[in-house]
C-alpha cells in the first residue's frame, strides 16, 4: 500500500463584511476544493481549513455604517458565508471564525512567544488622534486632500481617484471620518516585526528554494517585494475591535489583523482536532498549502512565514498557489459598487445548479492571468459542454442500455483494435487528471475530464449501436459494456470538480464510490443492474440568463437612467458608489448624438417609452425608463446623447439597442442631456 501523506490545506479566510462572490470562489475556494477532494480520494490525510476573518478596520467601518456592533455585524455575515459555502459543496473540514475564544487565545500566545523571544522592536511614533471620539485613527478613518491629484476625499492609505497609495500624513487638511474634525498628532507605542532582518532567509527559502515549484505569478511578486526592500511592519494597532494585545498597559490596542488572521488557520485546526492538531502544523512530513487570491501573496509568502519561522516550531508552506482575479462581464469586480454575482443569490436563483457554476468557474479559473465571467459564456459552457458532451454521453449510454438490455450490463464479446485503443485512452484519464491537479492546473484537469466524455461520445458515434442493433446485437453488447465503463470512470473522476453530478452518476449506475487508484480496468461487471436514469444537466434557456444580465445592468451607475427600469433586489451587502475608472475604460464607450424620430408608450409598463433614434448611419430602437418624466410627443425631434455600444437587451419583449443619457437633480426632475446647439446625427460625444 502506498504511504499515506498528510496535507494541511487552507483557503483564505474571507472578511465577514459581505457575502461570497464569484471572484472569491474562482480565486481561493474552488481550486482547493478540487485539490482536497482529489487528495481524499487518494486516501491521503487531508485537513481543509477555513473560516471568517472577523477583525480589521473594514469590519468596524461596516458595522458603523449599518448601525450595529462589530460582533452583530460579523455574526450576520459569518452565517451567510458559511451557509453559502456549504450549499455550494465546498468541503471544508471546518469553517471557523476569528472572533472565537480559541482563536483569541492562540493568537495572543503566538504574540507572547515572539515577544518573549525578543523578535519585535518597540517604537513610539506620532499618530493621528480624534479628540472628540477619544481614539487613534486607522488610515481608513482619515480623509483629506490627495497631494497627487487634489481629490478632497482621499483616504489615509490610498486616494481612490488617482490610485496613489498614501500614508495619513501625506493628506492635506486631514479630517477624522468619525467626527469630521481635524485630528491631532499624539504619541503611541507599537510592536513591529522587523521584516528587513528576515530578508536573507526569505531570499534563500523562496528565491532559491521555490523557483521551480511555485507559480511564476507568485514567485515574481515575492521577488519584487524582496528586491524593493522590506520594512518593519507594526503588528499592533490602536483599535477597540480585535484580539487584545496580551501585555500590561496596552489598553485600546489590538493585534494587527494580518497578524491574527493567518493564525486563524492554526486555531481552526485546534478547534477541529484538539488532540492531534500539532501534527498538521509541526510535523516536517506535512505539506502546508495556502490557496489565496493574488492580493494576499505578500501576507502568505512573506509576513506569515516570517512569523512562523521566528516562532521556530512550525512548518512553512510548501506551496501558495495564488490565483489572479476574475472579472465580471468585462469589468473589475467591485463590492463597493456591488458589481458582483453573489453566491447566496445564485443559489437562490438557480437551486440545484451548483455543478453548473463549479464547472464554468473551473473552466475559466484565473490561474495564470485575469479572466472574465459572463452570463452568456456561462450559458454557452453549460449548453455546449456540460449538456452536449458530458450529459449527452452519460444519458445515451444509460438509455440505450435500458432499451436494449433492460438496464442490465451486457457481456462484452471480442474486443477490436479500436476497442483496445479506447480502453487505453480511458485508463490514461485518472493519471492525466491527477497530475494536473497535483500541479495546481485545475483548468487542464477539467479539460482532461471532459476529454474522457468526448472519447465516449466519439466511441458511440464511431460504433453507432442504434444502427448496429438491427444486425449485430453481440457487437452492441461490447460497445455498451465499454461505454458504461467509461461512464463509471466519469462518475469517479468528476467527483473533485462536480461532486453533485458525480453522486448522481454513481446512483444511476448503482455503483459504490471508488478511490482514485481503484479507477482502473472495468469498474462495472456484466449482469449488474443499473439504477434509475435521470437527466444530468438541463439546457440553460435564454430567460434566466437575460434576467441575470438585467440584474447586473440595474446595478450600473445611475447616469444610465435610460434603462434603469427594474427595481431589482439589491444585495444586502453594499450600496453602489461610483469609483474612479481609467481613461481606457471610459474610451470604451461609444457616445453619440442622435435625434428622436418617434416615441411611444410601451404597453403594460408605466415607466417605459419606446424610442426611434436616428444616429446618422442607422435608426435605433431604444427602450428608455423615462415615461414618467416626458410625454412621447414632447420628445420627438429632440437631439439626445446615446450610449451607442451598449449590449442589446430585451425589455418587455422589445430589443433595446442603446441608452439615452439624462440628468436628475435632488428634486427628482429628469432632463435630457443635449448638445447646446444642433449637430449632425451620429456626432461623437467625448
Ligand atoms: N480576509 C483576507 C481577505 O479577504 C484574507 C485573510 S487570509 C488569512 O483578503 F490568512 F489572513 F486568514
Ligand atoms: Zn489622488
Amino acid at each position: 500500500m502506498a504511504e499515506v501523506k498528510r496535507y494541511t490545506v487552507t483557503a483564505a479566510l474571507p472578511y465577514a463584511n459581505g457575502g461570497i462572490h464569484l471572484g472569491h470562489l474562482a480565486g481561493a475556494y474552488i481550486p482547493p476544493d478540487i485539490y482536497v477532494r482529489y487528495r481524499r480520494l487518494n486516501g491521503d490525510d487531508v485537513l481543509f481549513i477555513c473560516g471568517s476573518d472577523e477583525h480589521g478596520v473594514p469590519i468596524t467601518l461596516g458595522a458603523r455604517k449599518e448601525g450595529i456592533t462589530p460582533q452583530q455585524f460579523v455574526n450576520k455575515y459569518h452565517e451567510l458565508m458559511k451557509k453559502s459555502f456549504e450549499a455550494f459543496g465546498i468541503s471544508f473540514d471546518i469553517y471557523s471564525r476569528t472572533s472565537n475564544k480559541v482563536h483569541h487565545e492562540t493568537a495572543q500566545q503566538f504574540f507572547l512567544d515572539l515577544y518573549n523571544k525578543g523578535v519585535f522592536t518597540e517604537e513610539t511614533s506620532l499618530q493621528y488622534y480624534d479628540e472628540q471620539e477619544k481614539m487613534f485613527l486607522a488610515d481608513r478613518y482619515i480623509q483629506g486632500t490627495c497631494p497627487n491629484c487634489g481629490y478632497e476625499k482621499a483616504y489615509g492609505d490610498q486616494c481612490e481617484r488617482c490610485g496613489t497609495s498614501l500614508s495619513p500624513k501625506d493628506l492635506k487638511n486631514p479630517v477624522s471620518v468619525l467626527s469630521g474634525l481635524p485630528p491631532v498628532l499624539k504619541e503611541t507605542k507599537h510592536w513591529y516585526l522587523p521584516l528587513q532582518n528576515f530578508e536573507p532567509w526569505l531570499r534563500e527559502w523562496i528565491l532559491d528554494g521555490h523557483k521551480e515549484d511555485w507559480k511564476t505569478n507568485v514567485y515574481g511578486q515575492c521577488k519584487s517585494w524582496l528586491d524593493s526592500g522590506l520594512q518593519p511592519r507594526a503588528m499592533t494597532r490602536d483599535l477597540e475591535w480585535g484580539v487584545k494585545v496580551p501585555l500590561p498597559g496596552t489598553e485600546g490596542k489590538v493585534l494587527y489583523v494580518w497578524f491574527d488572521a493567518p493564525i486563524g488557520y492554526i486555531s481552526a485546526t485546534k478547534e477541529l482536532r484538539p488532540d492531534d492538531w500539532e501534527k498538521y502544523w509541526k510535523n516536517k512530513d506535512t505539506q502546508l498549502i495556502h490557496f489565496i487570491g493574488k492580493d494576499n501573496i505578500v501576507f502568505h509568502c512573506i509576513i506569515f512565514p516570517s512569523i512562523l519561522h521566528a516562532h521556530g516550531e512550525y512548518i512553512l508552506p510548501a506551496n501558495v498557489p495564488a490565483n489572479e482575479f476574475l472579472n465580471l462581464e468585462g469589468d473589475k469586480l467591485s463590492t463597493s459598487r456591488n458589481w458582483a454575482v453573489w453566491l447566496h443569490e445564485y443559489l437562490n436563483d438557480f437551486p440545484n445548479k451548483q455543478d453548473e457554476l463549479r464547472y464554468v468557474l473551473t473552466s475559466i479559473l484565473p490561474e495564470t492571468s485575469d479572466s472574465d465571467f459572463s452570463w452568456k459564456g456561462y450559458q454557452t459552457a453549460v449548453n455546449s459542454e456540460l449538456v452536449s458532451i458530458l450529459g449527452n454521453f452519460v444519458n445515451r449510454t444509460l438509455v440505450l442500455t435500458k432499451k436494449y438490455f433492460d438496464g442490465k450490463i451486457p457481456e462484452p464479446g471480442e474486443l477490436t483494435a479500436a476497442d483496445d485503443a479506447c480502453i487505453r485512452a480511458m485508463e490514461e484519464a485518472p493519471k492525466k487528471i491527477g497530475a494536473a491537479i497535483e500541479s495546481f492546473r485545475m483548468r487542464e484537469a477539467l479539460t482532461e475530464l471532459m476529454n474522457l466524455a468526448r472519447l465516449g461520445n466519439k466511441y458511440l458515434a464511431d460504433n453507432e449501436p442504434w444502427k448496429v442493433i438491427a444486425t449485430d446485437e453481440k457487437r452492441v453488447k461490447t460497445v455498451l459494456f465499454l461505454s458504461l465503463n467509461i461512464t463509471a470512470y466519469l462518475a469517479a473522476l468528476s467527483e473533485p470538480f462536480l461532486p453533485f453530478s458525480s453522486e448522481k452518476i454513481y446512483g444511476m449506475l448503482k455503483l459504490e464510490r471508488c478511490k482514485w487508484n481503484e479507477v482502473t480496468g472495468f469498474l462495472l461487471e456484466p449482469h449488474h443492474h443499473l439504477g434509475e436514469t435521470k437527466l444530468l444537466f438541463e439546457k440553460m434557456e435564454d430567460e434566466p440568463v437575460i434576467a441575470q444580465i438585467n440584474k447586473l445592468q440595474a446595478i450600473k451607475p445611475k447616469t444610465t437612467a435610460g434603462t434603469n427600469t427594474e427595481s431589482e433586489k439589491k444585495s444586502p451587502i453594499a450600496n453602489p458608489k461610483p469609483e474612479s475608472v481609467s481613461y481606457d475604460d471610459f474610451a470604451k464607450l461609444d457616445l453619440r448624438v442622435g435625434t428622436i424620430e418617434a416615441a411611444v408608450k410601451v404597453a403594460k409598463a408605466d415607466k417605459l417609452l419606446q424610442l426611434k433614434v436616428n444616429l446618422g448611419s442607422e435608426v435605433r430602437t431604444i427602450v428608455s425608463g423615462i415615461a414618467e418624466h416626458f410625454t412621447p410627443e414632447s420628445l420627438v425631434g429632440k437631439q439626445v446623447c446615446v450610449v451607442a455600444n451598449l449590449a442589446p437587451r430585451k425589455i418587455k419583449g422589445i430589443e433595446s439597442r442603446g441608452m439615452i443619457l439624462t440628468a436628475q437633480d435632488e428634486s427628482g426632475a429628469l432632463k435630457l442631456l443635449q448638445p447646446s446647439e444642433q449637430v449632425s446625427n451620429g456626432s461623437v460625444v467625448s
